[in-house]
């Protein structure tokens, strides 16, 4: 994210902010995915950036891509469906039929018993039957806040780069409804703080107490 908390412009298009990483910080990046089972992201990340979010700056495996997509709404061409790696789409009941038959030429997809969006707590328990223990969510700000709010997150990495991008309608680092009461703002324990290239990394753990 940038020092203001946003993790893409106004715009949304998130990949301008991946022009700063520099080979050192995508080497960081891609050995946090090679060392997780899988990697789970939101819809509108897809549809914004198109990631193939595989592990090609260092050496591992590919984690397992999942996409919580509860309309089944990923295109049909994005990089997640290109077959580098497995991919699941996890959907519910509001995804048509026909797309759902679609995407299953091109992935896993796990249909839920209900309508609204993708249960994470189910999602992660689906996951785990599958072999699938360490899960790293790389965003966006809703996915993140869906995460958080389920009380689902044990470590959590920050990256902050030394930019301002400002903008109300830029997404931020956890974005959702928000907390409201001090009482549920998740509390942090700061592990580790250094800086990799004019970029400071910040590891947390979730402190359990607050449970
Ligand atoms: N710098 C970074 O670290 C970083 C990383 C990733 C993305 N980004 C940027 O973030 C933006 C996208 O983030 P975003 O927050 O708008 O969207 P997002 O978190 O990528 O995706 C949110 C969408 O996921 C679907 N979804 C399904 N189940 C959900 C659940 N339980 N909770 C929340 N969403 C659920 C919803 O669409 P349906 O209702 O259709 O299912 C929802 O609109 C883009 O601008 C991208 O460039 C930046």
């Amino acid at each position: 994210m940038s020092v203001d908390g946003k993790i893409a412009p106004a715009d949304r298009q998130g990949r301008k902010f991946f022009r700063f990483m520099t080979p050192r910080h995508r080497r960081l990046l891609h050995r946090i995915r090679s060392g997780v089972d899988a990697v789970v992201v939101g819809v509108e990340t897809i549809i914004a950036d198109d990631p193939s979010l595989t592990v090609r700056d260092a050496k591992g495996p590919n984690p397992i891509r999942v996409v919580l997509d509860s309309k089944a709404r990923t295109p049909l061409d994005s990089k997640l469906l290109n077959g580098q790696a497995p991919t699941i789409v996890a959907v519910t009941r509001d995804a048509p039929r026909r797309r759902i038959m679609k995407l299953r030429k091109k992935a896993k997809v796990l249909v839920q018993k209900r309508h609204g969006r993708v249960d994470p707590t189910e999602l992660l328990r689906e996951l785990k039957t599958l072999g699938i223990q360490k899960v790293l969510v790389e965003g966006g700000g809703e996915i993140r806040w869906s995460f958080f709010k389920a009380n689902l997150v044990d470590d959590f990495f920050v990256w902050v780069a030394p930019y301002v991008w400002g903008g109300r309608e830029a997404p931020t680092l956890v974005d959702g409804t928000g907390f409201i009461n001090e009482t549920e703002a998740v509390p942090l324990r700061l592990v580790r703080s250094r800086v990799v290239d004019n970029l400071l990394i910040l590891s947390f753990s979730v402190k359990r107490s607050h449970v």
